[in-house]
């Protein structure tokens, strides 16, 4: 990565509907990625905004009866509060509907229309309304729309339209992204991507003739269309800073560290994309990041399910920082995490309310009855403080590791980690009862070490609950705004004689409602679905009932989709003797999954193994570790043994 400059997006959200927990993830990331990236002192910017072209769009506007300028101007302000409210420190907020951004798009297409890169063509194939893409008859999947997640009917469309040269850069893209194996991170979305590309490539449709859709740029050198909405879209990553406008600023930014995108719009940006910018001359980003989804419980969220999270009402009631660590805390980057009230008050209560809750308020209470609110000197050090510094300066390095390899949960734990060691030093050393018998040099390292370790912790946590951190630090005696990370990786800056001033309850218990409301309802929707479909994921004790006795249809039988996978690693599950932890690959895909072999299998024994696994199984925790699919093995009693396949295989390939 270019050290010298840090600048990060996300995509641009449609303003067909209000913000949900999805699009406030991913603003999220971006800020606490942002923030990370200003503590180490890189010059950054970051950038958000709004997608308001297009038939999402007008279609929203339609239903509201509106117009479409009015849909977008009134739901553009709820994604602009709900930033403000999360704490967003966005540098710009593009909008597609601005004359800064429309310009630099006109430009763009004269200048490729000039270039030859754009032509005329009569086009004959069909399209998607939803995903807004045209197809051709071998891309579709039974006759439907082939993106992952719709399926929905297709129509067929007879028009003149404009395209862009793309496939001529299909042998270029393939080798770009083998080179470059940052590009498309994870690995895993990359094969995807490579996946895609063993299909011949075709030209892009850039046009929609404004007798269909009229919420568009208009082609500056055709005025009887506008421009397909991706291709103005995209380019909002460019124009916000300065291309063909600011060159200046352009050269200072571009290209771009990061774009986050959800794994639902890989296609658009590391096909689309990079051909467009190849075309125009420019540079490839470093890295096109694709996240996972947010799952609600174990179900999709959709309207139509009625479970869309509104993250507004949830930070009314929990408040915003509690939300933005558990967002960053919760989701290992690339996979799905599912989105549930309980696990969100489980995490809070655990890690915020009693861990760091508890060392601080112990922390704060023995400043004030032992030492007049001011941190001691500290007294003589020995083995356990060593110990404790040597933990707390790890994790902060970990942490600033983790955040520039994507594993911003993996900081987090060791964050948390810290906490409860400091807790334990408190246990061993006993500083109220050392209070109690007057031992006050003992007293003064204890206390020392805490708020030394708690200046640290609360620097390092403050891109993900700046509030709460700030309010944190500044009861400590702390400076004032963004900590220096300089600092933070060092031991001994805190000023004995400092004043702390008492807090009042930074993270209260949250008490647990007996059925909290939305995961009860939650539970009863999965109940019902379970009996409605009888099936996979009915109980285990359901399905010994059923063994010898029922017969299925071969209907039923294809509702399992079995695919071969390979090994990458195991390792064993902390605290459960009988679990392992699997990365495996399916075909290109890298997934973890939890089996219970571990009495049967050695960890270091697996890699390399070819098994069967269920792939459409929904993702469940167990034993809090996400498992996403499950392996087949055969066995009785404690004796088990991996179906495994007779030959050589791909991964990824069905079993039928
Ligand atoms: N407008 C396009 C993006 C253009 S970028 C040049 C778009 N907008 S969107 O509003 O539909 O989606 C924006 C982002 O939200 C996508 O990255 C998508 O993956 C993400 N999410 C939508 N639902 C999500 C979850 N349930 N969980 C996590 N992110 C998800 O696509």
């Amino acid at each position: 990565m270019d050290n010298s400059k840090f600048y990060i997006t996300t995509p641009i959200y449609y303003v067909n509907d209000q913000p949900h927990i999805g699009h406030a993830y991913t603003t999220i990331l971006a800020d606490v990625l942002a923030c990370y990236h200003r503590l180490i002192g890189e010059p950054t910017f970051f950038l958000t905004g709004t997608d308001e072209h297009g038939q999402k769009v007008a279609q929203a506007a339609t239903k509201n009866g509106i117009t479409s300028q009015e849909q977008a101007d009134s739901t553009v302000v709820r994604f602009q509060e709900l930033w403000k409210k999360l704490e967003i420190s966005n540098d710009d907020f593009i909008r597609t509907t601005e004359p800064r951004h429309k310009e630099i798009v006109q430009k763009i297409l004269q200048d490729l229309f000039d270039k030859d890169e754009i032509y005329k063509a009569e086009y004959d194939g069909w399209y998607c309304v939803t995903c807004e893409r045209f197809y051709t008859e071998k891309d579709l999947d039974d006759g439907k729309c082939p993106e992952s997640g719709c399926g929905r009917e297709v129509d067929r469309i007879r028009e003149s339209n404009y395209f862009f040269r793309m496939s001529k850069y299909q042998e270029w893209l393939i080798d770009y992204i083998n080179d470059n194996p940052k590009f498309i991170q994870p690995d895993y979305r990359r094969n995807e991507t490579l996946g895609f590309l063993r299909n011949e490539l075709t030209d892009l449709c850039i046009s929609r003739p404004k007798s269909r859709l009229d919420w568009g740029i208009d082609l500056p050198f055709d005025d009887d269309f506008v421009t397909y909405v991706w291709f103005d879209a995209l380019v909002n990553y460019i124009s916000a800073i300065g291309y063909l406008d600011d060159e200046e600023k352009f050269k200072k930014w571009w290209p771009a560290s990061y774009h986050l995108i959800g794994k639902d719009i890989l296609t658009t940006h590391t096909v689309y994309w990079p051909t467009m910018l190849k075309a125009m001359g420019l540079e490839m980003p470093e890295t096109i990041f694709a996240h996972g989804w947010w799952l609600v419980g174990r179900d999709k969220m959709s309207k139509s399910s009625g479970n869309v999270v509104n993250p507004m009402e949830f930070i009314d009631q929990y408040g915003v920082d509690p939300f933005r660590y558990f967002l960053m805390a919760e989701m290992t980057l690339g996979q799905d995490a599912s989105f549930t009230e309980d696990a969100f008050i489980r995490r809070y209560n655990a890690e915020l309310a009693n861990d760091l809750g508890n060392m601080l308020s112990r922390l704060m209470k023995m400043l004030d009855t032992h030492c007049d609110s001011k941190i001691p000197e500290p007294g003589p050090i020995g083995e356990d403080e060593e110990n404790l510094k040597q933990v707390a300066l790890d994790a902060a390095t970990k942490m600033v590791d983790c955040v520039e390899n994507m594993h911003i949960d993996q900081g987090l734990a060791a964050l948390a980690g810290v906490v409860r060691e400091v807790n334990r030093y408190f246990e061993k050393k006993q500083p109220w009862t050392l209070g109690k018998e007057g031992k006050y040099e003992e007293l003064g390292t204890v206390l020392y070490f805490a708020a030394e370790v708690l200046r640290i912790i609360s620097g390092m946590l403050y891109p993900v609950m700046p509030e709460k951190m700030s309010e944190l630090r500044m009861a400590l005696g702390l400076k004032v705004g963004d900590p220096d990370y300089k600092e933070l990786s060092k031991w001994g800056i805190t000023v004995a004689g400092t004043k702390v001033s008492l807090l009042k309850t930074l993270f209260p218990r949250i008490n647990v409602k007996k059925d909290s409301g939305n995961d009860k309802k939650q539970q009863n929707q999965q109940k019902k679905k379970q009996q409605d479909t009888g099936g996979l994921s009915a109980s285990l004790k359901d399905r010994r009932a059923a063994e010898g006795v029922a017969q299925i249809e071969y209907t039923d039988f294809t509702k399992v989709q079995l695919k071969t996978a390979t090994i990458l690693e195991a390792e064993k599950v902390e605290g459960a003797d009988k679990l392992l932890r699997l990365q495996v690959e399916i075909g290109g895909e890298k997934r973890q999954l939890v089996a219970g072999i571990a009495l049967n299998y050695k960890a270091e024994e697996l890699p390399g193994k070819v098994i069967v696994v269920v792939a459409n199984l929904k993702p469940a925790k167990i034993r809090g570790v996400e498992s996403n699919g499950m392996i087949l093995a055969a066995g009785s009693g404690d004796l088990l043994r991996l179906v495994t396949i007779d030959g050589e295989l791909p991964s990824g390939t069905v079993v039928k």
